[in-house]
């Protein structure tokens, strides 16, 4: 016998109306596969004459989200505004309180609220689905919830963000400056008007803290986590990665070591041939590295309509056949505090700078990072670019051998006081094994 299911959506933009045309494309095959039939009883925008991609005329406009969470014909509650706190946060808790279901694409109000949305939905026992918050269309939390969690997973990294990995791509291959690969970006519609989130690193950090409570059995924290964004990132720096074997990319790493557990977002050198090296535009790509399990590696789109709303009826499926799990995969009194730990083991770096052009800066140079035990494996310096400034620097690119970060740190605060070099240095962590 088929089951239907009375939805509330909540947000009609790019993934709310995704899911609308996405449903409806899908109405026979959910019939005929899941036995589910479903109505949707109400929609929720802010602005309810606004032109969209579907047509609303047949659903019940809510001015205020919160009512579809009273409404008691309602059984499933799909939230697709955005934000961390404000008007998503007061539906979700509204809408467990209701005992309905609730379906979410929202990764900021899960890294931010995951404590008390953990306590309360499992008191609660209600459905929570938030596949479509991290990586898109690709599977990643009930791949972390599945029988993973039988086995020892000992670190989980990859590329979190389409945008910033678009942009990378393309000042990679299309030679584009950064911000000629952002407006192309917005231009395609891959980036926000206001892009911060995905070019300082947080939209991918707020990814990683969920897909590390799922690994690791911790409430999602971003605190002492190492965030670094793409907004240094220079076209120069892929034409030398390119020449050292290495492409740039923003990667999300969070590891267990000793007990604790290290995260970081930075853009990072990966071996140009490896899994990350290879995921180009908007894709994302997902790596878990477990004792007895090897590496599992999960790539595909990270953003957009399609793939975000494929992950939201993925939710819906598993509310009408009545799975329900944890939200982050162990019970709330088993989850623990995130006990962070920023120590990161030694490894290599690539280092950027402009270095004056006269003599014996180069030794002067290499002295301070000799000072600081940076030493150095390659060395690329040419004198056929020089930067338009007063110093008329040219760049000079060096791969270290293993060091720890806080020789990086010290040898970087030494090198912006000394009158040396233009702009500051970059340091970008080599990625191995990836
Ligand atoms: N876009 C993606 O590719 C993608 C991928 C994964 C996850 N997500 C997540 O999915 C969520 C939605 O993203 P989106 O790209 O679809 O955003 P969007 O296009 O900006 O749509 C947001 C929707 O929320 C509505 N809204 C804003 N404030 C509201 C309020 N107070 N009450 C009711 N409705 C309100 C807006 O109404 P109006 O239309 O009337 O202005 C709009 O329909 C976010 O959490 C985002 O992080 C997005």
């Amino acid at each position: 016998m088929s089951k239907t299911i009375n939805i509330g959506i909540a947000g009609l933009g790019t993934v709310g109306c995704g899911v609308i045309s996405n449903l409806s494309r899908n109405k026979e095959n959910l019939k005929e596969k899941y036995d589910l039939e479903y109505n949707i009883l109400g929609v929720s925008a802010s602005n309810k004459t606004k032109k969209r991609s579907v047509s609303i005329e047949g659903f019940s406009w809510y001015d205020n989200p919160l009512d579809l969470a009273k409404n008691k014909d309602i059984d499933l509650i799909i939230e697709l505004i955005g934000g961390e706190k404000g008007i998503a946060f007061d539906l979700a808790i509204e809408t467990i309180k209701n005992k309905k279901g609730f379906i979410t694409a929202n990764k900021a109000l899960i890294s931010t609220n995951g404590k008390i949305l953990s306590e309360i939905s499992s008191k609660n026992n209600v459905f929570f689905g938030y596949e479509a918050a991290v990586a898109g269309g690709i599977p990643i939390i009930k791949t972390l919830k599945s029988g993973l969690f039988l086995d020892k997973i000992n670190d989980i990294f990859g590329i979190l963000n389409g945008t910033s990995n678009f942009i990378l791509s393309r000042m990679n291959s299309a030679n584009k400056n950064f911000d000629e690969a952002l407006i192309e970006a917005q231009e395609l519609g891959y980036a926000e008007a206001n892009p911060s989130f995905d070019i300082n690193g947080m939209d991918a950090a707020h990814k990683l803290s969920i897909i590390s409570a799922l690994s690791f059995g911790e409430f999602p924290s971003l605190e002492n986590t190492n965030v670094t964004g793409i907004e240094k990132i220079q076209t120069i720096d892929h034409k030398y990665a390119k020449e050292l074997g290495y492409k740039i990319k923003l990667v999300g790493k969070s590891s267990l070591i000793n007990g604790k557990i290290s995260k970081e977002i930075s853009p990072m050198l990966v071996d140009e041939d490896s899994s990350l090296g290879t995921v180009e535009g908007v894709s994302n790509v997902v790596c878990i590295n477990t004792d007895y399990n090897g590496t599992l590696i999960l790539e595909g789109e990270g953003a957009g309509e399609g793939p975000t709303s494929a992950s939201v009826l993925s939710d819906i499926i598993d509310f009408s056949q009545g799975t329900k799990s944890h939200l982050f995969g162990k019970s709330f009194d088993d989850l623990t505090n995130s006990v962070n730990n920023i120590e990161i083991s030694n490894r290599c770096y690539y280092l950027r700078t402009f270095l004056v052009d006269q003599k014996g800066s180069m030794a002067k140079f290499t002295s301070i990072l000799e000072k600081n035990g940076i030493s150095i494996d390659q060395v690329i310096q040419r004198g056929d670019v020089h930067l338009k400034d007063e110093k008329n620097s040219t760049p000079v690119i060096m791969l270290t051998h293993p060091v720890d970060t806080d020789s990086i740190n010290s040898a970087f605060l030494e090198l912006i006081n000394t009158d040396l070099i233009s702009l500051n240095p970059i340091f970008l962590p080599v990625l191995k094994d990836n």
